[in-house]
Order: C-alpha cells, then sequence, then structure tokens
C-alpha cells in the first residue's frame, strides 16, 4: 500500500531537490572574507591556530585578493594586527596613521572599486590589557569614555574610506555614538554600520585571539558579552542596536547560535542579517576533516546552507575563498 505521507516522490531529481531548497542557495554576494593586516607591509605570517589563514602586510593585499576578486569576491572585513605598533590603554594605534587598516582602506578602493569594504572596530587588538573598552584604574568598563573612544576609531576608518564599520565591543551606547560621530563628520549617508549585536561570551574565539594578538591580560569578556544560554539578553541586544540606528545585525558565532540568528530575523526581517563562523568553527572544521571525521566541502556546505536556512544573508567566513573556488562555474554548491 502506498504510504500516506510519502516524502521521497518529492526529491529523487537534483532539480527537485534544488526546488525544495528554494532561497538557501550560497553565492559570491552571501560571503564577507575576514583579512588579518599586518603592521609589517612587506610580510605574510602563517596563523598556527588557524592553518591556511595568514596574516599579510599591506604591500602583500593585492596578490592575495587579485584571484579572488576573479572569483567574484564581494566584500571584506578587515582586522588590524599590531606586532610593533605600541598598546596602551586608549588604544592609541586603533587610529593612527600608520595603522595597517587605515593605510589598507584606500588602498583597497583604489585598486578594487567595486569591492565593500567593512572594517572590525574594537579597542582589544590595540589595548595594553586586550580588552574591548576602556578600563577604570579597579579593571572594570568605563561604558562612557569606551564608546567615545570607539566612535572616534570609527570615524577615523570611515575618514580613511571604509563603507561599513563594524564594532565588535559590546558596549552599551556604541551603535548611537558612531551614529553620531558619522554625522558630525559628514559621513552619514556614505558609511553603514553593521553591529556585531548579538555577540556570544565563546570558547570558538581561541584561535582568533591567537592571530590578531588581542587575548585579554587578565579576566575574560563575560561582563560585555553575552552568556551562551541566553536568548533573552539576545533579543535585548538586538532590540538595543535597532534602537540606536543599526544598518545591519550580525550574530556570532554561528554553528551554535543558529536558533538566535533564526529569532533575529523573524524579529528584524528588515535588516540584512549577518552570521560569523568564527575562527573555532574554522578550525574545527578544518582539523575534522584534516583527520578523516569529515569531508570538508560537503560538511561547510552542509554548514553554508543551514546558515541561509536560519536566515543568514550574508557569512563572514574564513572560507570564502575555498566556497568561491567551490562555486566556480564546474561546481555546484
Ligand atoms: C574583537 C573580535 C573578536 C572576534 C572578532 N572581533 C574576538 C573576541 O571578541 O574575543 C572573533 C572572531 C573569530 O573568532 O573569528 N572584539
Amino acid at each position: 500500500m502506498e504510504p500516506k505521507h510519502a516524502l521521497h516522490s518529492g526529491y529523487f531529481h537534483p532539480v527537485l531537490r534544488l526546488w525544495q531548497s528554494a532561497n538557501v542557495d550560497v553565492k559570491p554576494e552571501n560571503l564577507m572574507l575576514p583579512i588579518f593586516i599586518l603592521d609589517e607591509p612587506n610580510s605574510i605570517t602563517e596563523i598556527q591556530s588557524m592553518p591556511g589563514v595568514k596574516r599579510y602586510g599591506i604591500n602583500k593585499l593585492k596578490g592575495f585578493i587579485d584571484p579572488l576578486i576573479a572569483k567574484g569576491l564581494k566584500s571584506v572585513l578587515l582586522f588590524g594586527v599590531s606586532n610593533k605598533l605600541i598598546k596602551d590603554e586608549n588604544a592609541s594605534s586603533a587610529d593612527c596613521p600608520n595603522n595597517p587598516v587605515i593605510q589598507a582602506v584606500p588602498l583597497l578602493r583604489k585598486l578594487y572599486p567595486h569591492l565593500i569594504i567593512a572594517c572590525d572596530v574594537c579597542i582589544c587588538p590595540y589595548s595594553s590589557h586586550g580588552h574591548c573598552g576602556i578600563l577604570n584604574s579597579n579593571g572594570t568598563i568605563q561604558n562612557e569614555k569606551s564608546i567615545q573612544r570607539i566612535s572616534e576609531i570609527a570615524v577615523a576608518y570611515a575618514k580613511a574610506g571604509a563603507h561599513i564599520v563594524a564594532p565588535s565591543d559590546m558596549m552599551d551606547g556604541r551603535i548611537k555614538a558612531i551614529k553620531q560621530g558619522l554625522a558630525s563628520a559628514g559621513l552619514s549617508n556614505q558609511v553603514a554600520v553593521l553591529s556585531y549585536a548579538v555577540k556570544f561570551a565563546s570558547g570558538f574565539y581561541g584561535p582568533f585571539r591567537d592571530a590578531a594578538g588581542s587575548s585579554p591580560k587578565f579576566g575574560d569578556r563575560q561582563c560585555y558579552q553575552l552568556p551562551s544560554g541566553s536568548t533573552g539578553l539576545a533579543a535585548r541586544a538586538a532590540a538595543r542596536d535597532v534602537d540606536e540606528g543599526a544598518d545591519m545585525l550580525m550574530v556570532k558565532p554561528g554553528l551554535a547560535y543558529l536558533d538566535v540568528v533564526r529569532q533575529t530575523k523573524n524579529a528584524y526581517p528588515q535588516y540584512p542579517m549577518f552570521i560569523y563562523q568564527v575562527s573555532g568553527e574554522y578550525a574545527m572544521l578544518y582539523h575534522g576533516a584534516k583527520n578523516g571525521a569529515i569531508n570538508l566541502e560537503a560538511v561547510l556546505k552542509e554548514v553554508l546552507l543551514s546558515m541561509r536556512r536560519a536566515g543568514g544573508d550574508v557569512i563572514i567566513t574564513y572560507y570564502t575563498p575555498l566556497i568561491l573556488d567551490l562555486l566556480q562555474p564546474k561546481a555546484n554548491l
């Protein structure tokens, strides 16, 4: 007897399977590539914790990015790495003239007129203590001073030519402070604010802190990043940033938080939703595949589709170069 609720007849052919997967395909415009930019212009260095990902000095960016543009790269997210620049309480090097991001932005604008350039805005890569805000002498965050400084840094990146500034610090009020800073600089209409709105305190950031040299020297980030069990704070964090004027929202990390992605997208369908597949997610897939547990391409494709299905419009991923390869005409992602 025919089963009443037969499903197999709906997906016995590759085209039928595509129809069943409507709107969850992955295209180059759904990808943003994070790039670590060194303060040593002629260097390229390996990142031990993220095999296959490198840090590039500005004179080495063209060699890395040219082939990716040819394969359809649409957007990048820049992180500065300071080996030589001083680190102090105020993160002075975040917006000094020889900051690698400040130098890279105009160069990339000139080399790639169609590429969208986003800059991560934070204090931790440039502060002596490695925290994401300005601290009081007892080690607690000074909110007012922090958001002031974060706004200054964002405006500096905007003046350098960034299309998007992306504050990753999680301080209350920083979106509003940045918006006001951009308005005073006359840049309101040329620069979008992508808020790391829903950023959890996560063990998945470990490899990044090695890559960017941004580990906190004491304590952790639990007082400003969200507790991983909380969906309520996640909703309030998104509401806060929408209220302060964010143009786009992000949930981070990705894979372990796709319920939060769906919750946020449902609450704010009008906003482009970004998902950051963070360093630990990159490394986990890499090592899982290297040790024979999974097939990297198959699992990566599955994870990307799950992120799109959850409501992600753009996925920030270190795998962008590989995915662009997979998307070239012969491949079928
Ligand atoms: C800095 C920042 C971090 C990441 C992006 N921006 C580290 C952190 O918050 O500890 C993590 C990205 C990744 O793990 O790939 N505030």
